[in-house]
């Protein structure tokens, strides 16, 4: 070794001193396991970043002690890298270092260092405990957290999908090489991240290391900031290492120690080992919810002080340790609790819910059974007992809940005596004289709250004092600076929170800081509220006297810089205006002593606030030494006039803070409300502090009796309920008292005492004065009180300087109230005595208290004895929270007169099966009379008061299912405006029905029946329009005017004018299926989302890129086949009809008119999307507001899919999501660069908020090679198969085609027919199913005809013509068979068996081969479709449906316009197995009275039988003498050849005109050869108002049906329709 030794620190481990510590060890290092680890091949392992840093002294350090092996002896030296991060540490992590060694020829022999963080050192040291069962190893830890901890201790493990370190082994290192000076080139997150392990072993473990580690934390830190490498390997030698590196060295040596000597006493695990899982029971839960964007250890830190609070709560631990142990671990940079920034502004920390935590804990390897176990503190340095302690869930709870209940009772340790915790205002000032005085001070009863840590930290950050504990914490002992001060060093800026005291008292103590160097400025900064508050006057102050300071951000707030002169504080005579706050003075009376001139100070400005603090102030400082004097005038009057000499202060060996006055208001508050007596100690008639006054001057009047002595007071209060207004008082002598005061007046309802009750004011008036200065306070006070008080129902009134309370019984108080406290600490203890009498009272920020009393509501439940529980609240936005109406809650239409609401809301209410209102007839029945006479006689005012009556009455009464159109000038109307407008926010939707101007003038020329405007009616629409929009949350784009006229025929499958067969459109288009849909969608009854989107299934959406969507309508079938939904891409859209070429916002109006039209040709959903230009689409990306207007829109038209980039801003897609109604969000997320790694924590992060803020999410990358979709791939599948969002993961390029056909979850699929793919790669639907098929992911399948005689079946056509335009491999043949013999058997048993139609003569034949029917197969007792599926246990199974009737019945129901089924008659004619279905479909379609006729009656007979008598059917003898009226609906079931309406045609049935008695109804054949068959061709003659429909319009009808239920896929019917017609006309 060439190098010089080091001196190193040797802890001994499970009986071996393996561990060695030091600084630059490489070349020790290489020497120690050449010369004492014997082998033939050393293979280092680490991860390419510390590679980066380190690998090369490694190499070189092997090879110079190698070189002086000779050749033949010499070992090998290998390295192998791994990348960084969480994720190689898999099981591919491992196998591919396990690879690396065997394809090198290791052996047994062989020894592995692992040099890196823990990732390396847990995967490292499993492949050696694995590779030929176990090998040797060495690890060289690189990071903090690794050097101690994961490397100490012999755990090994790797991942799983399924949850961290899963698989792993105890597995000893030969050695433990710990060389700090790797931690330099460590970044600072890293290391505070082992910071927190360092913290935890001291907390549990050692009090002295734990004072070293709270003192010394800059120092600590400062060591690794150097780079000691270059300085000759400064700290290799003790003689060589700066005061910091020894000092980071035995901090580190101290915290191994710890865990070695653990481990040595319990290497498995069992007992004391858990000890050192402080911090992780809570730690781990978060970590899960945080990972990876949270390091282990910050979420370690925040459970530390979690279970530490647990600790606190159970009475083993004090305040003391709490406050240290958070002081210690923010000294560090690690956040202490969820609501840290780093936290708070995860997307992910909403989950962070103590539900979800404590279903996490339960997984814990420490838990006995479901009891959960943390490590229980019981002071700095020891545990509670030797183990994890059991601790309940409701414990848990009430520590984790953010927010906070009170159980109402009486104090169950009443009468109370307790002391409240050290003044806050003394102590910031004790702290401040005794860190700025010579010698030491002691302080005792020091407040440990948030306040004085700040404080504290500051004059630590300042280097003003040194601080440490005594007395388990009790005792703080300040080694004071004597008023030597320094800027914080490295640039550090103060941070003080929303601590006003602390911001004002170090203004001024930041002039005191000395320096002659230039530009040298101390920076005081603190959070937002903070940096609203005002410390103008102050700054005025110090800068008129010669300190320059300056505003950092706005003017008179922080933050500040103070620049540091050579002189420091100049003083003299200073002027400072003190009415806004008493705290300037202090903070100029504090620090004038070290002021180069004596100070003067002069109090301008008006009245001074708060005098008794300025005399605390005074008082404080004699106790230090130095005497302010205050001027009198002749009169011995005192003026504002202060003179301070120059001096240091002298500390007091010891210095006791009175407890505080302002605390000591709520348990004496309590007192008063619960009728209970408690005595305050500490605090009395001699105290300094104006808060003392309250029990006097406040409780007192109120009807308490108080009692006090010098240092006590007692309060006891009168009966519940028998408080007393005070009338009038002044609270200006102890204004933080006054929210105290206020929440006692808000139940004082007795009559104020005799002389105090205020003239002209209620009895029950409290009208408090002299508090102005509050609204400047941690919040604006008066406002909180004022808006919080209203909660519960209490009024009062805001006055300039102060406000006005009247008092209310308790029982009239509201219950449930939840009480925002506006991080106040005060608000929040307020609160907390009024929830001791009111049900319910939630107090939403429970730890603001820890400003001034963080133990408040331990001290509540254990001093005071009244119950607290941790209440859980519920975020308001999120995707799980959307608007949801009441089901079946009525809808309202309104819109302008003429826009077609009757129109629509019939057809609706027709669609739902709900009831139609026409509030117009509501008015007109109610009134006796037309609206237009009602007008006429009454005029509009009060026509427009009836109507808003008749709209009340309309919303109390039509709650549910019912559609209610409104007349269009009910808008008018202010106050009917609210009233919908509220019934849209949380009752059930108001659609406005919007209908083209220019079509309304049109159709209101011929209306009469309503009074005529009297003004133009497009200056109405203008008028109107806006409140339509705003009263409504729908919108439903009525248009008349088919979007393509030559597509749409006015029934389904009828025959038209002529004998061709019209094409036949898909089952509920035009404007009746839009508005089945439209509405049932957005009333929540059939959502229209897409079926398939669910697991195992694969569902596609078809991107349609076109301009201007109108030209594609007329292909939308065929472009369409086989997809779920389509999306539509309004960033493409553009008015011109040409493609967009620069992003740009398209215009609302063209998008409303582009869906519309596409609505009238399509049922399927929409995905509506605007991509941005920086995701790859025409959008621009800055556009927020305009974006979610689009979204908006796409909502109220009923869009089924809205997709949103996680990109945009976050409160908008949470305020989205909470309106979403039944429409979903699709969150999404474009790579178009390449760069993203499917594989890295990046789309990890992605997909988590993606997760978060959609119901479905989607990723989209760019492959690069295929390998890309292996990754992506991996990707998925370690996500599991736990239930999750649907997830649409695909890659853009060539490269990526195979993501897309992988890929489950709305792929999205172009057409050959369209002009431009959506992305490049993208692939047609057809494409993808031949890929599945070709990769074995979609076998063939075989479906057959059973049946004879079948040779002219057109099933075949139908479903092959399907199968090949969907690119399904599937073929469906005939079996032409006699019987149901053994060919059928093993056609339906053979695994490839898909689905069967069965035909004449089969269909109940085959019922026993069967394993289930349908409800209506078995209703018909025919099958004419065969499905195998999956039963309930797994196994296949055959399914019988009849999909005969569901097509009769569709015919029937989709063309009876305005026909009512219950008064309409019903003829079949035939009995055979087509006859039964009609008969089923009639009786399912409503119609009461059915007859059968049929030549052979017996049969009709026998089948009438068969029947309910329910179905009310009847056997008809003579077709041409119907009973009591002709028939609506005609079936007939035989064949065209059995039919004639020719007299002289022989054995047939004639057919009478008569049938068609009836100006209208529906007709059909199932006979489908000829297409027109005498039937149809009789009702066209006799009456051609009838709807006739052809058997090839039912075959079709039911062939669809029977394709959509073998494959789960729409029939692309326009396709099969020509193919089938080409075969047909043949
Ligand atoms: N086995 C145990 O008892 C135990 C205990 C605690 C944690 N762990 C495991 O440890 C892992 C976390 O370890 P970690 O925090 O060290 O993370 P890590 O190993 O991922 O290292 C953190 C990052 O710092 C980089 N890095 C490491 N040393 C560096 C250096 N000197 N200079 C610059 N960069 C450096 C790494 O490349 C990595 O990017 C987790 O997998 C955890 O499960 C194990």
């Amino acid at each position: 070794m060439t190098d010089s030794q080091p001196d190193l620190y040797k802890v001994s481990i499970l009986g071996k001193e393996s561990i060695h510590c030091g600084f630059h060890l490489i070349p020790y290092i290489a020497h120690t396991v050449l010369t004492t680890l014997s082998s033939s091949t050393y293979v280092l392992v680490t991860d390419t970043r510390v590679a980066k840093f380190h690998l090369g002294a490694f190499q070189a350090a092997f090879d110079a002690e190698l070189s002086s092996i000779p050749v033949e002896k010499r070992p090998r030296f290998l390295s192998h890298l791994i990348p960084p991060g969480e994720t190689s540490k898999s099981r591919e992590g491992k196998a591919e270092i396990e690879d690396f060694l065997l394809a090198n020829a290791c052996t047994r022999d062989t020894l592995i260092l692992a040099l890196g963080g823990g990732v390396v050192g847990d995967l490292v040291g499993f492949v050696a405990a694995t590779f030929m069962r176990g090998v040797r190893f060495v690890q060289i830890p690189t990071t903090l957290l690794a050097m101690v901890d994961s490397s100490v201790g012999g755990k090994t493990a790797i991942d799983t999908p399924h949850g961290k370190n899963l698989l792993g082994a105890f597995w000893q290192p030969e050695y433990i090489f710990i060389d700090a000076a790797f931690l330099e080139t460590l970044p600072l997150r890293e290391f505070s991240n082992g910071m927190a392990e360092v913290v935890k072993t001291a907390a549990i473990w050692d009090e002295n290391e734990f004072a070293t580690l709270e003192s010394r934390a800059v120092d600590i830190t400062s060591a690794i900031q150097i780079e000691s490498a270059k300085n000759s390997h400064a700290g290799r030698t003790v003689s060589t290492r700066s005061e910091s590196q020894k000092l980071l060295l035995s901090v580190i040596v101290g915290s191994i120690s710890v865990k070695a000597h653990i481990v040595t006493i319990d290497e498995r695990e069992t007992g004391l080992r858990n000890l050192v899982n402080f911090g992780h029971t809570i730690g781990h839960a978060i970590e899960a919810v945080l990972t990876p964007t949270m390091l282990h250890g910050e979420c370690v830190s925040v459970g530390m002080i979690f279970e530490a609070e647990v600790a606190r709560q159970m009475g083993v631990l004090n305040q003391v340790a709490v406050g240290r142990l958070s002081r210690c671990l923010k000294a560090y940079n690690l956040p202490i609790s969820v609501t840290d920034s780093r936290i708070a502004s995860l997307p992910a920390a909403r989950q962070l819910t103590v539900d979800r935590l404590l279903d996490i804990m339960k997984v814990d390897k420490k838990n006995s059974g479901t009891v959960k176990k943390i490590v229980i503190l019981s002071r700095i340095g020891a545990t509670y007992e030797q183990k994890a302690t059991a601790v309940s869930d409701q414990r848990i709870r009430n520590v984790i809940s953010e927010a906070v209940t009170v159980i109402p009772g009486l104090p169950r340790n009443a009468p109370v005596k307790m002391a409240t915790p050290g003044s806050k205002s003394i102590s910031n000032r004790a702290l401040v004289l005794a860190a700025l005085g010579q010698g030491t001070c002691r302080l005792k009863n020091l407040l440990h709250s948030d306040d004085t840590q700040v404080m504290m930290q500051a004059l630590i950050d300042l280097q003003g004092a040194t601080f440490s504990w005594e007395d388990n914490g009790d005792t703080l002992v300040v080694q004071g600076g004597g008023g030597a001060l320094a800027v914080p060093p490295n640039g550090k800026e103060i941070y003080l929170q929303n601590a006003g005291t602390a911001a004002r008292f170090l203004t001024t103590v930041c002039t005191l800081v000395k320096s002659d160097q230039k530009g040298a400025a101390t920076v005081i900064t603190g959070n937002a509220r903070m940096k609203q508050r005002p410390c103008g006057p102050l700054v005025d102050a110090l800068r008129a006297s010669g300190n320059p300071i300056e505003y950092r951000e706005s003017v008179g707030s922080l933050p500040l810089s103070i620049t540091a002169t050579p002189a420091g504080m100049h003083g003299g005579h200073i002027r400072l205006a003190a009415s806004i706050s008493s705290q300037y003075v202090s903070s100029i009376l504090l620090c004038a002593p070290y002021a180069t001139l004596p100070v003067v100070l002069e109090l301008v400005g008006g009245q001074v606030i708060s005098q008794p603090y300025i005399d605390m102030t005074i008082g404080v400082m004699k106790s230090f030494g130095i005497n302010v004097t205050r001027d009198v005038d002749a009169s011995g009057k005192p003026l504002d006039v202060y003179r301070i000499p120059t001096g240091p202060y002298r500390n007091p060996p010891q210095f006791t803070i009175e407890s505080d006055a302002s605390s000591a208001t709520y348990p004496l508050a309590i007192a008063a409300i619960t009728g209970t007596t408690c005595t305050i100690t500490g605090i009395g008639a001699a105290s300094v502090q104006g808060d003392a006054g309250f029990a006097k001057q406040v409780l007192e009047p109120m009807g308490c009796k108080v009692v006090q002595t010098e240092d006590e007071t007692t309060v006891t209060g009168p009966p519940i309920g028998q408080l007393r207004a005070i009338g009038y008082v002044d609270m200006e002598p102890m204004t933080d008292a006054f929210l105290t005061a206020s929440v006692l007046a808000a139940v004082a309802t007795r009559d104020s005492l005799p002389g105090r009750a205020l003239t002209g004011a209620p009895a029950n008036t409290t009208r408090i004065l002299g508090i102005a200065n509050q609204r400047v306070k941690e919040c604006n006070r008066i406002k909180a009180m004022i808006d919080e008080l209203a909660k519960f129902g209490v009024q009062t009134k805001e006055l300039d300087d102060g406000l006005e309370i009247y008092g209310k019984q308790i029982e009239g108080l509201n219950h449930g109230a939840s009480v925002d406290c506006y991080d106040d600490h005060r608000v929040a203890m307020a609160f907390s005595v009024l929830s001791t009498v009111v049900a319910g009272t939630i107090i939403e920020e429970k730890r603001c208290v820890a400003k001034t009393w963080p133990n408040w509501w331990d001290d509540l439940e254990n001093k005071i004895g009244l119950s607290t529980e941790g209440v859980e609240l519920h975020s308001s936005a999120g995707p799980s929270t959307s608007r949801s109406y009441e089901p079946e809650a009525s809808v309202f239409l309104t819109g302008m007169r003429g826009a077609g609401k009757t129109f629509i809301g019939t057809l609706a209410a027709e669609a739902l099966g709900w009831e139609f209102t026409d509030a117009d007839a509501v008015f007109e029945s109610k009134h006796g009379m037309l609206v237009s006479e009602f007008v006429r006689d009454n005029g509009w005012a009060a026509f427009r008061d009836a109507e808003e009556a008749v709209l009340n009455d309309l919303i109390l009464t039509r709650r549910k299912k019912h559609i209610v159109s409104l007349g269009g000038g009910i808008v008018e109307t202010p106050s009917a405006r609210e009233a919908l407008k509220k019934y849209a926010k949380a009752q059930g939707p108001v659609v406005h029905v919007v209908r083209d101007i220019d079509e309304i003038v049109q159709y209101l020329g011929t209306e009469t029946s309503r009074p005529a405007y009297g003004e133009a009616i497009e200056d109405v629409f203008r008028r109107r329009q806006p409140w339509y929009a705003e009263v409504s949350s729908h919108e439903f784009i009525s248009h008349t005017q088919p979007a393509t006229p030559s597509q749409h025929p006015k029934s389904n499958g009828h025959v038209g004018g002529t004998a061709k067969v019209d094409p036949i459109l898909p089952a509920g288009s035009g404007v009746e299926g839009e508005v089945k849909r439209y509405f049932e969608h957005i009333t929540g009854l059939h959502p229209n989302l897409a079926p398939n989107v669910q697991p195992d299934k694969r569902s596609y959406f078809l991107s349609l890129t076109f301009p201007d969507l109108t030209p594609a309508l007329p292909l939308l079938d065929q472009l369409t086949t086989g997809v779920d939904a389509i999306e539509v891409r309004a960033d493409l859209l553009s008015t011109s009809g040409l493609p967009v070429t620069h992003p740009t916002v398209p215009p609302r109006a063209y998008i409303a008119t582009q869906l519309a039209a596409l609505r009238q040709i399509t049922r399927l959903p929409i995905v509506f999307t605007l991509r941005t230009a920086s995701q790859g689409g025409m959008y621009p990306d800055s556009a927020h507001s305009e974006a979610f207007d689009l979204f908006d829109l796409a909502l109220r038209l009923g869009c089924e899919y809205i997709d949103l980039e996680v990109s945009w801003p976050e409160e908008r897609i949470r305020e989205l999501n909470s309106r979403k109604g039944n429409s979903q969000v699709i969150a999404s997320w474009h790579d178009w660069s390449g760069q993203m790694k499917w594989l890295s924590s990046d789309v990890n992060q992605k997909y988590k908020l993606a997760a978060e803020l959609g119901d479905i999410v989607k990723i989209v990358g760019t492959a690069i090679d295929l390998g890309d979709n292996i990754d992506l791939h991996l990707f998925v599948r370690s996500l599991g198969k736990a239930p999750r969002k649907p997830l649409l993961a695909i890659n853009m390029g060539e490269q990526g085609k195979l993501s897309r056909v992988l890929n489950s979850t709305f792929s999205p699929v172009t057409h050959p027919l369209l002009p431009s793919r959506a992305a490049p790669g993208q692939l047609s639907f057809a494409e993808i199913q031949q890929a599945l098929h070709l990769i074995g992911q979609l076998p063939k399948q075989r479906f057959y005809l059973f049946g004879t005689p079948i040779s002219h079946s057109m099933s075949p056509t139908i479903h092959n013509t399907a199968f090949s335009a969907l690119g399904l491999p599937h073929r469906y043949v005939l079996m032409e068979t006699e019987s149901v013999d053994d060919t059928v058997r093993t056609a339906i048993m053979a695994p490839d068996f898909g689905g069967a139609s069965v035909t004449i003569p089969h269909k109940l034949a085959i019922i026993p081969l069967l394993d289930r029917l349908s409800e209506e197969a078995q209703a018909i007792g025919a099958v004419n479709t065969i499905i195998p599926r999956k039963g309930s246990d797994g196994a296949r199974e055959l399914w019988g449906d009849n999909t005969d009737w569901a097509a009769i019945h569709h015919m029937v129901a989709s063309n009876l316009k305005g026909i009512s089924p219950t008064n309409a008659k019903g003829l079949v004619i035939g009995a055979g197995g087509t006859a039964r279905a009609a008969l089923y479909a009639l009786h399912r379609a409503g119609i009461c009275a059915i007859y059968l006729f049929n030549r052979t009656q017996s049969s009709a007979r026998i089948l009438v039988d068969s029947f309910p008598a329910a179905y009310n059917i009847h056997v008809l003898d003579n077709l041409d003498a119907f009973p009591n009226g002709a028939p609506s609906v005609i079936v007939s079931t035989v064949p065209a050849s059995a039919t004639t309406t020719d007299s002289s045609v022989k054995n047939a049935l004639l057919l009478p005109a008569s049938m068609f008695a009836l100006p209208q109804g529906v007709v059909i054949d199932m006979a489908y050869k000829p297409s027109v068959t005498p039937l149809l061709s009789l009702a066209r003659t006799v009456n051609s108002a009838w709807i006739a429909v052809t058997g090839l319009s039912v075959l079709l009808e039911q062939g669809y049906r029977q394709f959509e239920t073998w494959t789960g896929r729409r029939a692309p019917r326009t396709i099969v329709e020509k193919e089938v017609m080409a075969k047909y006309l043949l």
